[in-house]
């Protein structure tokens, strides 16, 4: 699941299997994909930032072409969740790297509204969770999310995240203040 790059650095090499799903790197067949739900109005509404052209999903899949390095502050694992046997994409999970030295990853979910309530972004994260506490070797990991998005509150507290804080009006989402809250969840505190 894991590799050593040339440079020393962790490498995500293979899918993710779940019971009902498959993580693994994203590629240019999957543009479109991405696209349908990262172009929706609703998907970025609480994601503090304009829903994604087909030109940045794209971008961002070429940039990761070549696999990803667990290395060093910001490196990014993103993720294409699909079904297993299924063709198509149906969701992506991210996890990155906020701090090599301490350890710390944040992680995020992000799925197209077609596939919504079936647990499939829960059981996508729960695979990152083990990922970040196994190979990755992260000691904590936490999400940050707008308090309007319960949907993704949700998904923390199924996975057993901690709520540990309330930040009030910390950020500013067009002319509304925006306030967050900090989930996460120790490698001590996984259960796998
Ligand atoms: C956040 C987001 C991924 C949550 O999606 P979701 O469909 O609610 O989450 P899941 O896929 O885990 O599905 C959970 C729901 O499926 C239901 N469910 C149905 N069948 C299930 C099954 N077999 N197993 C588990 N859950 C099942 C659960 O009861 C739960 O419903 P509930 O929340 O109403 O109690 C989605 O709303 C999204 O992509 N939002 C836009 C992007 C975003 O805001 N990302 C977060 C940034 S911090």
């Amino acid at each position: 699941m894991t590799a050593v790059s040339k440079n020393n650095a962790k490498r995500v090499t293979a899918p993710v299997a779940t019971e009902r799903l498959v993580l693994r790197p994203f590629t240019s067949a999957d543009v479109e994909d991405r696209y349908a739900y990262q172009r929706l109005p609703e998907v970025a509404r609480h994601l503090y930032r304009p829903p994604l052209t087909r030109e940045g999903c794209a971008e961002s899949i070429a940039a990761r072409a070549e696999g990803t390095d667990w290395r060093t502050d910001g490196d990014t694992l993103l993720l294409a969740v699909c079904r297993a046997g299924e063709p198509g994409v149906v969701g992506e999970v991210v996890l990155t790297l906020t701090s090599a030295h301490a350890r710390q990853a944040e992680i995020g979910w992000v799925f197209n509204p077609r596939h919504a309530g079936r647990g499939y972004a829960t059981e996508a994260a729960g695979a990152l969770l083990s990922l970040a506490f196994g190979q990755l070797d992260a000691h904590r990991v936490f999400a940050r999310l707008d308090v309007l998005n319960t949907a993704s509150a949700r998904v923390c507290e199924r996975l057993g995240m901690r709520r540990e804080a309330h930040l009030v009006e910390n950020d500013l989402d067009g002319d509304r203040w925006g306030s967050e809250y900090v989930y996460a969840m120790l490698a001590r505190e996984w259960k796998g």
